[in-house]
C-alpha cells in the first residue's frame, strides 16, 4: 500500500508553494508507506523530479522535495511491493524521454508481460518496479495518437491488477490524469486548485469537498476543471457525488475509522486481494524446496506463530507433510539436530523480530535452507533468507496484528496447495479447486466482517466485564482460537487462554464456574460432533458459552448462550472466515473497557530485543 497525492493550482490560488503542500500531504499519508518518497512537477514545460529511499523528512532534508517549482505537482510515499526500497525504485517513474511522470498505489499483475512488450519496442527501464511500465505504455500509445488522454486511456485498459494513478505530462502541463481500480483514490475540489489523493487527510487542510473515484473510472483535474469518464469512455457527471467531509484531521488519518486497528481489520479484503495478486513464482519455488526437505521447521512469534500452526495443520492434512512449528525464542532446542537437508520457514510480518532472526541465523549456520514470509520488503529476515514470499497487506500501524495474519495464512495455504500437488497428495483438478477456493478469500473476509460486526458489538458489552475466558477449537480451529485469545489478551487485557477443546477435561475445566466465558470455534468439519460434547461439558457448569458457527447451523447454536454466525466457506479458507470476528470481538471489548486498541500497554509493534 502506498500514498499518492497531486495538486493543480492557479498561480495565486494558494499562498503555500504547491510542492510544500504536496510534501505536507505526503506526511499525512506516511502511515500508508514510508520506505521511499518522491515529488515531480511541471515547470517551464519540463518535468522536474526529486526522490529517494527513506522517510519523507530524511529525503526532504537532503533533496529538498518541497523546493520543486511548479503549479502542477504529484507526490508518492512508498510501501515496496515490487523492487526493494531504493532511489531508483522510488516513485514518480518516467518514460524514456522524461515527458511523462507517474505515481501509483497498487500492484500491476501483468507488468512482466507489458515490460517485455515495451522492451521489444525499444523502451529502456530504470527501475525494478511494476509501476514503471505505465509511463512507457502511455509513451508507446502516443506513437499512435496525438491525444494524450486517449493514449492514457489505452494504457490503463492494458493494465491488470490494482491501481490508483496520478500522471503529469509536458503535453498537457496544467493537468493531472488519474485512474482507479481497487486502490483508493479521491478528488479534492478547491477554489482555483484541485487535488487527487489516496486518502482524505492528504489535502484536508485545503478542502473538505471531495469526490470518490470509483473502480474503472479515469479522468483528469486542472485548476478549474474536473473530468470523469467510465470504462467505456462515457463522460460522467459528478455533481451529485460531491461530499463534504466533517472529519477531524486525527480521524482523517484513519480514513474515518476511530482506530488504525479497526481500519486494518476492515482492510483485510483488499490486503488479501493484493496478496493474492502478488503471489507468483516464489510460491512454486517454496513448494519445491519443501518437497525435497527432510524436515520442515516453522519459526515465528506471537500471531505469526499462530499462522505457522495453521500452516502445520494444512501441510499435514492437505500435503501429508507434517512440520515442526516452534516459537522462535525456543530455537536452541534444535541446535544439535538441524542439518542441510532441513528447511526452516520463518514467518514475520515485520521481518525484524529478533527471536525469529536468531532462529534463522542458527538454522542457517547448520546448513538449513531458509524460506521467509514477510510483509516488509528487504527487512532483516528476508535479507538473510534463501527465498522470501511477501504478503502485500500494506503497513500495519495497530500493534495488534490483524490483516497481516490473514494474509500470512492465505500465502501459507497457497504454498501448501502447490506442495501437495508436487508430492502427489492432490491431482491437477484438486489443485485447481483449492486455488479457486483461495481466490475467494477477499470476498469471504469481507462477508464475515459485514455479517458479524453488529452482533459482536452487542456481545462485547457482556464480555467486557469478565476477567478470564477460554477460547476452544478443534483441528484447524485450534490456532484460530489461539489467535483470538491473544487478541483479547493484548488489547483488552482479559486473561484469555486457548487450547484444543478435547483438552478441557484434562484440567482446564476445573476453572469453569457460573458465567465463566468459553468461546468455541465451531466449524462444519469432522470435529463438529465432538465439539458439541465440549459445549455440553461447559454448559453443565453454567459457563457463558459463545460460539462462532457456520450460518444455518442449528445443533450447536441451540446449546450456546451467544451465537455469532459466519458465512459458510471452504474448509481451507476457514481461518480467514473465523478470525476477523475474533479480531472485532477483541477490539470492541477493548473499547468497552476504555482502552486504546492501537497502543496497548507494555507492547511494541516489533520486538527487536531478545
Ligand atoms: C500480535 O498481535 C503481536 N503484535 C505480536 O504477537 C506479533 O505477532 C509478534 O511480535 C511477531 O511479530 P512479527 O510477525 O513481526 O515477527
Amino acid at each position: 500500500m502506498c500514498g499518492i497525492i497531486g495538486i493543480c493550482s492557479l498561480k495565486d490560488a494558494v499562498s503555500t508553494p504547491p510542492a510544500l503542500i504536496i510534501r505536507r500531504g505526503l506526511e499525512k499519508l506516511e502511515y500508508r508507506g514510508y520506505d521511499s518518497v518522491g515529488i515531480a512537477s511541471i515547470h517551464d514545460n519540463k518535468i522536474i523530479i526529486r526522490k529517494g529511499k527513506g522517510k519523507i523528512r530524511e529525503v526532504n532534508a537532503h533533496k529538498r522535495l518541497d523546493g520543486v517549482p511548479g503549479l502542477v505537482v504529484i507526490g508518492h510515499t512508498r510501501w515496496a511491493t515490487h523492487g526493494r526500497p531504493s532511489d531508483e525504485n522510488a516513485h514518480p517513474h518516467i518514460d524514456c524521454k522524461g515527458e511523462i511522470a507517474v505515481v501509483h498505489n497498487g500492484i500491476i499483475q501483468n507488468y512482466y508481460q507489458l515490460k517485455q512488450y515495451l522492451e521489444e519496442r525499444g523502451h529502456r527501464f530504470r527501475s525494478e518496479t511494476d509501476t514503471e511500465v505505465i509511463p512507457h505504455l502511455i509513451e508507446e500509445g502516443l506513437k499512435r495518437s496525438r491525444c494524450f488522454f486517449e493514449a492514457f486511456r489505452e494504457a490503463v485498459r492494458k493494465l491488470k491488477g490494482s491501481y490508483a494513478l496520478g500522471v503529469i505530462t509536458v503535453f498537457e502541463p496544467d493537468k493531472i490524469f488519474f485512474a482507479r481500480k481497487d486502490s483508493p483514490l479521491i478528488v479534492g475540489l478547491g477554489n482555483g486548485y484541485n487535488f487527487i489523493a489516496s486518502d482524505i487527510p492528504a489535502f484536508l487542510d485545503y478542502t473538505r469537498k471531495i469526490v470518490v473515484v470509483h473502480d474503472h473510472e479515469i479522468g483528469y483535474i486542472s485548476p478549474h476543471e474536473v473530468y470523469f469518464e467510465d470504462i467505456n469512455g462515457r463522460s460522467i457527471s459528478i455533481s451529485n457525488r460531491i461530499r463534504l467531509i466533517d472529519w477531524t484531521p486525527e480521524m482523517a488519518a484513519k480514513a474515518g475509522y476511530p482506530h488504525f486497528m479497526l481500519k486494518e481489520i476492515h482492510e483485510q479484503p483488499i490486503a488479501l486481494a493484493n496478496t493474492l495478486r502478488g503471489l507468483g513464482v516464489e510460491v512454486e519455488k517454496a513448494a519445491e524446496i519443501l518437497l525435497n526437505a527432510e524436515r520442515v521447521f516453522l519459526a515465528a512469534a506471537g500471531t505469526s506463530y499462530h499462522a505457522c500452526l495453521v500452516a502445520d495443520y494444512l501441510m499435514s492434512t492437505v500435503a501429508s507433510k507434517p512440520t515442526i512449528p516452534f516459537i522462535s525464542s525456543e530455537y536452541k532446542k534444535y541446535r544439535n539436530c538441524v542439518t542441510e537437508r532441513d528447511v526452516l520457514l520463518a514467518v514475520s510480518q515485520s521481518g525484524e523480530t529478533i527471536d525469529t532472526l536468531m532462529a534463522v541465523r542458527n538454522f542457517k549456520n547448520r546448513g538449513a535452507t531458509i524460506i521467509s514470509l514477510s510483509n516488509v520488503i528487504e527487512s532483516a529476515i528476508p535479507r538473510e533468507s534463501d527465498l522470501t514470499i511477501y504478503t502485500r497487506a500494506g503497513p500495519e500501524i495497530g500493534v495488534a496484528a490483524t490483516k497481516t495474519f490473514t494474509t500470512q495464512v492465505l500465502s501459507l495455504a497457497a504454498i501448501t496447495v502447490n506442495l501437495a500437488f508436487l508430492n502427489g497428495s492432490i491431482d491437477r483438478m484438486e489443485r485447481k479447486e483449492l486455488l479457486d477456493q483461495l481466490s475467494y478469500a477477499p470476498k469471504i473476509a469481507e462477508k464475515s466482517i459485514m455479517v458479524t460486526e453488529g452482533i459482536i458489538r452487542e456481545f462485547s458489552r457482556e464480555l467486557s466485564n469478565k476477567n478470564n475466558a477460554y477460547y476452544l477449537g478443534r483441528g484447524i480451529g485450534v490456532p484460530v482460537a489461539m489467535e483470538g485469545a491473544l487478541k483479547l489478551k493484548e488489547i483488552a487485557y482479559i486473561h484469555a487462554e486457548a487450547y484444543p477443546a478435547g483438552e478441557s477435561k484434562h484440567g482446564p475445566i476445573a476453572l469453569v464456574e457460573q458465567g465463566f466465558p468459553v468461546l468455541f470455534i465451531i466449524m462444519d468439519d469432522n470435529n463438529y460432533t465432538h465439539i458439541l460434547g465440549n459445549i455440553e461439558e461447559m454448559s453443565a457448569r453454567d459457563a457463558l458459552t459463545i460460539g462462532i458457527v457456520p450460518e444455518g447451523d442449528k445443533e450447536a447454536s441451540e446449546k450456546l448462550t451467544m451465537v455469532i454466525k459466519v458465512p459458510r466457506s471452504p474448509w481451507i479458507t476457514s481461518p480467514i472466515t473465523y478470525t476477523p470476528p475474533l479480531q472485532l470481538l477483541a477490539y470492541y471489548v477493548c473499547i468497552e473497557r476504555g482502552y486504546d486498541p492501537d497502543k496497548p500497554r507494555n507492547l511494541a509493534k516489533t520486538v527487536t530485543v531478545e
